[in-house]
């Protein structure tokens, strides 16, 4: 691996930084708590040019490589992580797919916009019954000519109450199994097609999660991406970047709690010395800061892979498991190091912990990202 951090990339990061310092820092708690999305600064950060950081500027996005955008992803999420997950669905699973594999028709229309910042996107993949098992589509997609009708319930959709454009994955043909299922892209505004309640979340509090409901939906042909059939294996392709976003996520919360830990040792004293003193507590530090390094080379390596145009599925998968893994263990230790004062809202590190758990859940759990690694493992 050979990958150049140039003066581009740290001024992306620095901007990244400064922006979650001072305009997602101030009011974080409250928006966790309260469960406020942070929609000013989504806007700001549509301005700023985070929402299409890796289209080509043909359609409307910035043309940077992953590198810059894992860098901006780990500033982001060090403050808050829910607002990084917007950025995240929307540059890799849903410019990403549609920039890859969606004819020109849809690049124009549906791209552009999210690209340029105007609009949002969400990706509804996962049902009531289809999680980690995403084969087991229910949602149907009926092929009546020049329109699909679909019907069904999507689960736990991130973005999807700011979403204007929705990739929607539903089953047109369930005896050809995986290879019956389609991926349509379906605007807030079609008829039949409805919002579930917020679900009242343990952590990423501010992003809103949310059901869909899909009632004889009416969705042209020519918003189908890909082929007919090509559904299931389009998600697995969006899934397998979108995993290198969550990765740096991952990273951004733990280094973020590590930061304050180490602010906080060199700040309280106990037994007369600060805690930093303490080996017991400089061990902590020190198991922390090692790990926390090795899952962001992970990170850096999967972005190298993807930009250097070679198979990343596996490097991808690895480096979501080892960073989601690794943000919980360090927010963990975070809060314990902080003591009393951790268990509260005030020091953010609890938050941290709750929000480092859901990156061990979404866009595929710490035990499909073996699966996707033990089957390139026996591959070879
Ligand atoms: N990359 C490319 N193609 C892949 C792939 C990958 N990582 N994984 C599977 N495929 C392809 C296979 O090659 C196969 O295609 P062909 O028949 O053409 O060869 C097809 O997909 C079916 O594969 P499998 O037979 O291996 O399917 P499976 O049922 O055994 O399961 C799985 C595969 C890896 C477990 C998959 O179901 C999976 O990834 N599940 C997790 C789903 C997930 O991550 N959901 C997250 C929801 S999105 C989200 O969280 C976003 C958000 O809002 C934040």
């Amino acid at each position: 691996m050979i990958y150049t951090f140039t003066e581009e990339h740290s001024m992306i990061q620095q901007a990244a930084r400064d922006f979650a310092k001072t305009e997602l820092l101030p009011g974080v708690i409250e928006r966790d708590e309260k469960a406020i999305a942070p929609l000013a600064q989504i806007k700001s950060m549509q301005e700023m040019g985070f929402m299409g950081m890796m289209c080509d500027p043909k359609y409307g996005g910035d043309g940077m490589d992953t590198l810059s955008y894992v860098l901006a992803m780990e500033e982001i999420s060090k403050v808050e992580p829910a607002a990084s997950v917007v950025m995240s669905v929307q540059n890799s699973l849903v410019n990403w797919g549609i920039e890859h594999y969606a004819s020109e028709e849809i690049k124009q229309k549906y791209l552009f916009p999210m690209a340029s910042g105007e609009k949002i996107g969400a990706f509804a993949l996962s049902e009531p019954e289809a999680g980690s098992d995403a084969t087991m589509q229910r949602t149907t997609a009926v092929d009546m000519g020049d329109y699909y009708l679909l019907n069904g319930t999507k689960n736990w959709i991130t973005n999807a109450a700011e979403a204007d454009y929705f990739i929607v994955i539903a089953q047109t043909n369930a005896s050809k199994g995986h290879k019956g299922i389609n991926a349509l892209i379906v605007e807030k505004g079609y008829e039949g097609f409805a919002l579930g309640p917020a679900e009242n979340k343990m952590g990423m509090r501010a992003s809103h999660t949310h059901s869909l409901m899909f009632t004889d939906v009416k969705v042209p042909k020519k918003n189908r991406i890909g082929k007919d059939g090509f559904g299931f294996k389009f998600s697995m392709l969006c899934l397998n970047g979108g995993r290198i976003g969550i990765a740096a996520q991952a990273v951004g919360i733990a280094q973020g709690a590590l930061d304050l830990a180490t602010q906080y040792s060199k700040e309280r004293k106990s037994f007369g010395k600060y805690l930093y003193k303490h080996q017991g507590i400089a061990f902590k530090l020190a198991q922390m800061e090692a790990d926390t390094e090795a899952a962001r080379l992970l990170v850096h390596k999967a972005a190298w892979l993807k930009d250097a145009g070679k198979d990343y599925s596996k490097a991808g998968a690895i480096a979501k498991l080892m960073a989601a893994d690794n943000a919980m263990r360090v927010t963990t230790e975070a809060v314990q190091i902080h003591g009393g004062y951790g268990y509260v809202k005030e020091y953010h590190v609890e938050r941290m912990m709750r929000d480092a758990k859901l990156t061990q859940i979404y866009e595929g759990t710490s035990e499909i990202q073996k699966i996707v690694i033990a089957r390139a493992l026996i591959k070879g």
